[in-house]
Parts: structure tokens; C-alpha cells; sequence
């Protein structure tokens, strides 16, 4: 705990290294093409007004509280929980927090990377100008043909499973860092060159309505629900890929400045991506609400008659699945750091189970596209029911038990002496870890099952 100044696992080079990593793990395939897809199916502008309070009241003071508890228990969060429990003289069974996250990370990364697969594929599609003057009915079909070939997508989602395992092998500094150090800085750019080109679009107005009109009465008990958990989810929040990456910050550093620039940059991108869709949906006539599809649907027009389109694409597409990757190695890494720990395996071998359970799953995650897209639970095939019980259920009860833990057990003089805040900032992250949080997270859930 305190004694140690340093994980078995290494650590990041800096502050900046750290912000880096964060970073790379909260800007993902949830920003760019999660947030516009629900936010299509959920409505617009109500539904991102409840996600962008989310993150304010609840993503910021949980991230702050999953990098203080990484950093002070310095393990895999399995083992944080069960010492930082012991330190608080609690029960050692807040341990199963951290399974709950490990296997939420597991069930995570299994359709992440079918999706994270899909942007590899379109790599290549835009590289052999198969966007260059086509219509919406033509990119359509583009993606309906990805849908139905299993054989396409298993063999995206294994090479894209097999570089996330490369990288995890080689470890915190030469695999992790290395992997999302250019990255941010030229996502960015690019997706401020789309936002320009909708602008153009004909649309852009009706987009920008649709994202930022807030109409309340369109928002429905599991919009609520799919907003908070989509705030845990875009931050990396709930199942401890945050804290394993917290167990890795050097102590000098300042955890809620940090925490504050990755949940802004985090944003800004989501709310980018949402900001260069929308008005191409519009200006195309489009289905705002047409699901998983949206971006691959949408953003090929784009790129299919812009000047250096074809450039952008590519360079887009690679983006995306650096964005992609550098969000799996944090799924996984709780799983090998623990794997590292508590079963005598060296890093690689660790990675190559945990990456072999995820590859199995995926491939049902596949089949939900095509050959078992009837075959339905809760009136969802098995990449909906997967995402429903990550990003709605897991993510934020285990964001909910994080806020407890660092409110009611864990020593106050403790995070007080981890986040070295000052006097009237400590007192206003106390108040929203103890109450607010949990609370609203109870609530929401008060209101799913109607409740409430
Ligand atoms: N934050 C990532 C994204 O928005 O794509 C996804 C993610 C990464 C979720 C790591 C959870 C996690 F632990």
C-alpha cells in the first residue's frame, strides 16, 4: 500500500504517459461510434443532456476515486480491493468487485473487438476506393455484406485480438505507451476536417438540432439508464481498467487535474463525432435511429465525395482502430495483471489466455450478426445482450460500489492524503462519492424496474 511506491508491473514513465494511456482508454470505439449510434436510437439532445450530467456529476468523481484506489493499492484490482479492505479494517470481500470488473473486461472486449474488427475491414474497403462516388444505397451495401459473411468479421475480430495481445505482452511501458502516444493529437484533427466537411453538408442545422434540442418527453426510463451507463462506459469507469492504469501513476501526480483533462478531451471527441454524423444522416436521409451500422453508414459518404476523401478515409479508419486498441489493451489488462499475480504466469502467457477466452466469445458475437440473429434473450441476440449487461448493468453497480467504497470505508485522511486537494475541493468530491453518486445510480435503477 503506501509502503510501496511502485506495482511489480512497472509504471508510467510520467504524467503526461499516464494522461496519455487514460486517455487512449476512454476515447474508444464508444466515442466515435457508440455515442452517435444511441444517442440516434435514444432521441438526441434529452438523451445527451442526461449523458453529459452523468459524466459531470457522476464520471469525474468516480474516475477520481478508481485512479486513487489503483494508486494507492498498486496490484491488480482484485488485489487493490482485498488490501485496500484490510487497511480500512473492512471485509476482505470487496475483492469481488474486482472480479465483477474482470469479467465485465472480458465480456467487453469480446464484441469490441468484432467492432474494432468492422474498422480494420474498412481500412481496407476505403484503401481499394471502394467508397469514391457511391450513394448511401451502395455504402449500404457495403456494410450489409460485412454483416452477413462470419467468415469476414472472425477474421478481422482474430488479427485485431492478436495485436491487442501483442501489445499487452510487452507490458505497461514498451507495449501500452507506445501504442497511444500520436494517436489523440491526430484523431482529433482528422475529425475536426469531418465536422468542417458536414458543416457543408446540407444537413448540418437539422444535425445539430437533433444532438443538442433537448426534448424530454422523448426519454424513456431505459434512455435514462443507456446514458448513465453509456458515461461509465466512454470513461472506462466501473470494472477497474481505470484503477489498474491509476496502480501504475507515479505519486506525484495530481489525480483530479488528470482526471478532469481525460473526461474533457473524452467528451469533446464523443460530442465531435456526434457533431460530423448527424448532418450527413440528415442531408442523406438516413435513419438517425439504424443501430450499430450508423457511422460505417454514414461517415463512407462522406469520405466517398469529399476532395482527398480517400486519404481521410484511410487515415480515419487506422485512427479508429488505434482509438480501438488502445481502449482493449486497458479491457484486458486487469484479467493479465492478475493472471500475473495470483497464478505464477508470465506476462505473455497470461495475455494469450485471456486473449483465447475473448476470441471464443467473439465468435458468437459474430454469429449475432448473421446466423444467430434470431436467436434472442430478452428480445436480444447476443452482441445486444452483452452490451446491455456491460455498459447498463455491470458498469455502473461496479461505479456505484466504487463510490461506496471510497466514501464509507475507506479512511477519509486516506483519500485525503492520495488526492491532495485542497480543503474545499476534498469536501465537494466527498459529497458526491458519499451521496450523490450512489444515490443516482440507485435511483436510475429505482426507475428502470418502474419503481420509481
Ligand atoms: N472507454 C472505451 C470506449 O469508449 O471505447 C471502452 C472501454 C474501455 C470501456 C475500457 C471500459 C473499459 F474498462
Amino acid at each position: 500500500m503506501t509502503d510501496k511506491s511502485q506495482s511489480i508491473h512497472g509504471q508510467w514513465s510520467s504524467r503526461f504517459t499516464f494522461i496519455l494511456a487514460a486517455t487512449g482508454s476512454a476515447v474508444g470505439l464508444g466515442n466515435i461510434w457508440k455515442f452517435p449510434y444511441i444517442t440516434g436510437e435514444n432521441g438526441g439532445g434529452a438523451f445527451v443532456m442526461v449523458y453529459l450530467m452523468c459524466i459531470l456529476g457522476l464520471g469525474i468523481p468516480i474516475m477520481i476515486a478508481e485512479i486513487m484506489l489503483g494508486r494507492r493499492g498498486r496490484q491488480s484490482p482484485i488485489n487493490t480491493m482485498r488490501s485496500l479492505a484490510t487497511e480500512a479494517g473492512s471485509d476482505p470481500r470487496w475483492q469481488y468487485l474486482g472480479w465483477a470488473g474482470m469479467i465485465a473486461g472480458f465480456l467487453i472486449l469480446a464484441y469490441y473487438s468484432v467492432i474494432a474488427g468492422w474498422a480494420m475491414a474498412y481500412i481496407v474497403k476505403d484503401f481499394f476506393g471502394s467508397f469514391i462516388n457511391s450513394d448511401a444505397m451502395e455504402i449500404q451495401r457495403l456494410f450489409d455484406n460485412l454483416m452477413a459473411s462470419p467468415f469476414q468479421q472472425i477474421f478481422w475480430h482474430t488479427a485485431f485480438l492478436i495485436i491487442t495481445m501483442l501489445c499487452v505482452m510487452r507490458g505497461v511501458q514498451n507495449g501500452l505507451e507506445k501504442a497511444v502516444r500520436f494517436l489523440m493529437p491526430t484523431l482529433f484533427v482528422i475529425l475536426m476536417l469531418l465536422v468542417a466537411y458536414a458543416m457543408s453538408s446540407g444537413g448540418y442545422e437539422q444535425g445539430m438540432a437533433f444532438l443538442f434540442h433537448a426534448d424530454f418527453s422523448k426519454l424513456t426510463a431505459d434512455s435514462i439508464l443507456t446514458a448513465m451507463g453509456h458515461a461509465f462506459f466512454t470513461l472506462s469507469l466501473g470494472m477497474g481498467a481505470i484503477m489498474v492504469y491509476g496502480s501504475y501513476l507515479p505519486n506525484n501526480v495530481s489525480i483530479a487535474k488528470t482526471t478532469f483533462f481525460i473526461a474533457g478531451a473524452d467528451t469533446v471527441v464523443a460530442l465531435l463525432a456526434g457533431i460530423a454524423i448527424f448532418p450527413l444522416v440528415f442531408a442523406n436521409n438516413l435513419e438517425a435511429g439504424s443501430g450499430p451500422g450508423l457511422i460505417f453508414q454514414t461517415l463512407p459518404l462522406a469520405f466517398g465525395h469529399m476532395t482527398g476523401g480517400w486519404l481521410f478515409g484511410l487515415l480515419f479508419f487506422i485512427l479508429l482502430f488505434f482509438a480501438a486498441l488502445s481502449s482493449s489493451i486497458s479491457l484486458i489488462e486487469p484479467a493479465v495483471a492478475w493472471l500475473v499475480e495470483n497464478n505464477n504466469m508470465d506476462r505473455p502467457t497470461a495475455s494469450l489466455w485471456a486473449g483465447a477466452a475473448c476470441w471464443v466469445l467473439g465468435i458468437g458475437v459474430v454469429f449475432s450478426f448473421n446466423i444467430w440473429s434470431d436467436l434472442k434473450l430478452f428480445d436480444k441476440n447476443l452482441f445486444e445482450l452483452l452490451d446491455y449487461l456491460t455498459a447498463n448493468m455491470m458498469l455502473p453497480l461496479g461505479g456505484m460500489a466504487i463510490a461506496i467504497f471510497a466514501g464509507w470505508i475507506m479512511q477519509p485522511k486516506d483519500a485525503e492524503e492520495e488526492l491532495e486537494l485542497p480543503a474545499q475541493g476534498f469536501q465537494i468530491w466527498q459529497f458526491l462519492i458519499k451521496y450523490v453518486s450512489p444515490a443516482a445510480v440507485f435511483l436510475v435503477f429505482l426507475h428502470v424496474l418502474g419503481v420509481l
